[in-house]
């Protein structure tokens, strides 16, 4: 199989500078999309022809297995495929997908590649109650003859509802002869790709059609507009797998998967999560609202609760981070951790049972099973040059309001006494505090404010 990926379309109704392919729809490019589909069938080309934006497309999405042809001017989609002609194997048919049409399944292109064996030619078509703008799909005796495009077409063709998504297989020997003789004298003066279809019919080539499960499946990306209701469509199908599989959603409306989002048995998610890159929630795991995690993993039963930010993070089983908690990248935490509110983690592994309640900040930091980490405590990690680390050791508790200034050692079972500002290694099971002497003034008076 030759696949062939139309992406060189301007896309100004956009109104971006980015290249329309490039816009995401669940945080990964349109294009991506497409390519990501057509790696299901395993193609031995495919090919991407491009245009507007320069090099961004292909620099943006370069890979071993794609071939970017630059296509410029654009004058059509015959002329947009013209330009791959080279790369097309001859003994397998070519498949025509659009670079802005995302959510096309693979397996509705299987059952077009299999209409079209290796001889025939194969359209996708579909019916709309509103066929304004597309290609009609005009038929003999039941037979595909050719296709109309709007611009072209009659009363009685414009009446048509079955038209062309743009999406085809042809038998790639006959494609090259039928892309040599197409001509662009027409009301758009572009070549037509839609016009190998007459061209079959002429040498007897049998032109088939095939029709997706779902409209939706090939919608367009013009606008932003269509953007968006692409992103509902595609973000109510992925709630509707997770609720399949069990996953309790409070609303399949509100939430946001822009990645893989991997469920175990009885996890359950409230509304307005978001969840990027390949996040994994093990049984029984609840997440609370309005939580954003990316690229993590967290550990069977335990509990995120509302507004938390989680990235690149691992969380042990029966943990209970949050409300409003902050995990950043490297944060490593054993099983029942607590981490409360206004509590920020980065690079730090925390043992198991440890608890940070309430704002802190725990950066570079080794810390042990069953410490507790008081209000208030930071790590000064950074000298304003380097990063230092902090280990806190196993049973240790840290008072509230303390620093811990790194590099720093807080030995197994110590004790820091609230406000210490850790500037040397604290022994272990020893109290250290670093903390003015308390001193009262008797009958101290306060100032009064000054007649005029
Ligand atoms: C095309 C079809 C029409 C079909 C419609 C479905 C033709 C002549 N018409 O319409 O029958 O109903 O798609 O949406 O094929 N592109 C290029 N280079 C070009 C022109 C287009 O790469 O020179 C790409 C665009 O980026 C886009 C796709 O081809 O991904 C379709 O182009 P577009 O202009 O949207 O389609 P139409 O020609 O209007
Ligand atoms: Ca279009």
């Amino acid at each position: 199989m030759n696949v062939v990926i139309l992406a060189a379309g301007m896309g100004k109704r956009m109104q971006s500078d980015l290249p329309k392919v490039l816009h995401p729809l669940a945080g990964k490019p349109l294009l991506s999309h497409v390519i990501d589909t057509a790696r299901h069938l395993a193609p031995s080309a495919c090919c991407v022809v491009y245009g507007h934006g320069g090099d961004a497309v292909p620099s943006r999405l370069a890979a071993d297995d794609l071939q970017f042809v630059l296509q410029q001017p654009q004058l059509g989609t015959g002329h947009a495929v013209m330009q791959v002609v080279p790369h097309l194997h001859d003994d397998q048919p070519t498949l025509v997908l659009y670079g802005d049409v995302p959510l096309t399944s693979a397996s509705t292109l299987q059952t077009l590649i299999s209409r079209a064996g290796k001889e025939k030619l194969a359209v996708l078509t579909v019916e709309l109650d509103d066929p304004a703008g597309y290609g009609r799909i005009i038929r003999e005796a039941g037979r595909i003859v050719r296709i109309v495009e709007q611009k072209d077409a009659n009363d009685t063709e414009r009446a048509v509802r079955e038209v062309n998504t743009g999406i085809l297989v042809a038998p790639t020997r006959a494609l090259k002869s039928w892309l040599s003789k197409l001509s662009n004298k027409n009301a758009q003066g572009e070549y037509y790709l839609t016009d190998i279809i007459a061209q079959a019919v002429s040498e007897n080539i049998p032109v088939e059609s095939a029709q997706p499960a779902f409209v939706w499946e090939t919608l367009g990306v013009n606008s932003k507009v269509q953007l968006a209701e692409l992103e509902r469509i595609h973000q109510r199908n992925v709630a509707h797998q997770l609720l399949e599989q069990g996953v309790t959603l409070a609303d399949p409306a509100r939430i946001d998967v822009r990645g893989e989002l991997v469920c175990g048995r009885d996890v359950s998610i409230d509304v307005g999560c978001v969840f990027e890159g390949r996040v994994e929630l093990a049984d029984g795991v609840s997440i609370g609202a309005h939580c954003v995690i990316s690229d993590t993993r967290i550990g069977k039963g335990s509990a995120i609760r509302a507004f938390s930010h989680i990235d690149q993070a691992v969380v042990g089983e029966a943990s209970q981070i949050g409300p409003y908690a902050r995990l950043r990248p490297g944060t490593e935490l054993g099983a029942d951790v607590h981490v409360g509110n206004f509590v920020e983690i980065k690079n730090s592994q925390f043992g198991a049972h440890s608890k940070a309640n309430h704002l802190a900040y725990v950066g570079d930091a080794t810390v042990g099973s069953r410490v507790n980490i008081g209000a208030g405590t930071i790590t000064c990690n950074y000298d304003g040059a380097n990063k230092h680390r902090t280990i806190i050791e196993d049973d240790a508790f840290i008072g509230s309001d303390t620093q811990l200034v790194a590099p720093v050692t807080v030995g197994r079972g110590a004790t820091l006494g609230a406000g210490t500002t850790l500037t040397k290694d604290a022994p272990a099971d020893s109290l250290t505090v670093s903390r003015a002497k308390q001193t009262s003034i008797s009958g101290w008076q306060r100032p009064v404010k000054q007649k005029k």
